[in-house]
């Protein structure tokens, strides 16, 4: 599955923007909420989750890069997000907010940056629905691939058929028709995309060529 990244998209015209990738075929969108202290950027509130809700029958994907997370896990809920994501690296106690999310009837995902090893969450994936390594520094669109993230989605792609667990493997950052391909080798399963699909003139074709490198 690609999820398009809509951090990447025109915001003066949201609304179009997304219903341009449902109708190329996507099933998701990826959010990307910052608050200028997890990370040195700020973006979306639950606000335009909730008009999007509105708009849309697409999977809502909400990566939370923010620092206390437990305090804004239920307002993404109650705006209409379906996948909440939050960061290892901002937890402190993951287990816990694995139960907060699934208590708000969500599903549950744990991401980590570049330089966190992904062994330091082997102890949660029992209890995850999403696991989502980051493939750049979180923070901005448009940066480039860092291969690192490979040898975590092969460990996790590892993880998951050793133990039977059911949790997706995502990667998200510098997504393109090459690396989309490398990242699928390696065992991804979910694929998110920014700048390669609204960073592009014509987003269906972009979203369409990502879909058929996968095939
Ligand atoms: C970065 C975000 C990504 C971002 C990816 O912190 O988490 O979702 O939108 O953008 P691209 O695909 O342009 O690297
Ligand atoms: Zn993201």
């Amino acid at each position: 599955m690609i999820a398009p990244s809509i951090l990447s998209a025109n915001f003066s015209c949201l609304g179009s923007e997304v219903a341009g990738v449902e109708k190329a075929g996507a099933k998701l969108l990826h959010i990307d909420v910052m608050d200028g202290h997890f990370v040195p950027n700020l973006t979306i509130g639950p606000l335009v989750v909730e008009a999007l809700r509105s708009k849309t029958k697409l999977i809502l994907d909400c990566h939370l890069m923010v620092n206390e997370p437990e305090k804004m896990i239920p307002w993404f809920a109650e705006a209409g997000a379906d996948w909440i994501t939050v960061h290892d690296e901002a937890a402190s106690n993951a287990e816990m907010l694995i139960d907060q999310i699934h208590k708000l009837g969500k599903k549950a995902g744990i991401s980590i940056k570049p330089n966190t090893p992904v062994e330091m969450i082997e102890p949660l994936l029992s209890k995850l629905d999403l696991v989502l390594v980051m493939s750049v520094e979180p923070g901005f669109g448009g940066q480039k691939f860092m291969s690192s993230a490979l040898q975590k989605v092969r460990w996790l792609s590892k993880q998951k058929k050793e133990k039977a667990h059911s949790f997706l493997i995502s990667i998200d950052g510098g997504i393109n028709l090459t690396t989309i391909v490398e990242s699928k080798l390696a065992g991804a399963e979910v694929f998110v995309a920014g700048s390669a699909i609204f960073g592009a003139k014509d987003r269906t074709q972009a979203f369409q060529q990502l879909e058929q490198a996968i095939k």
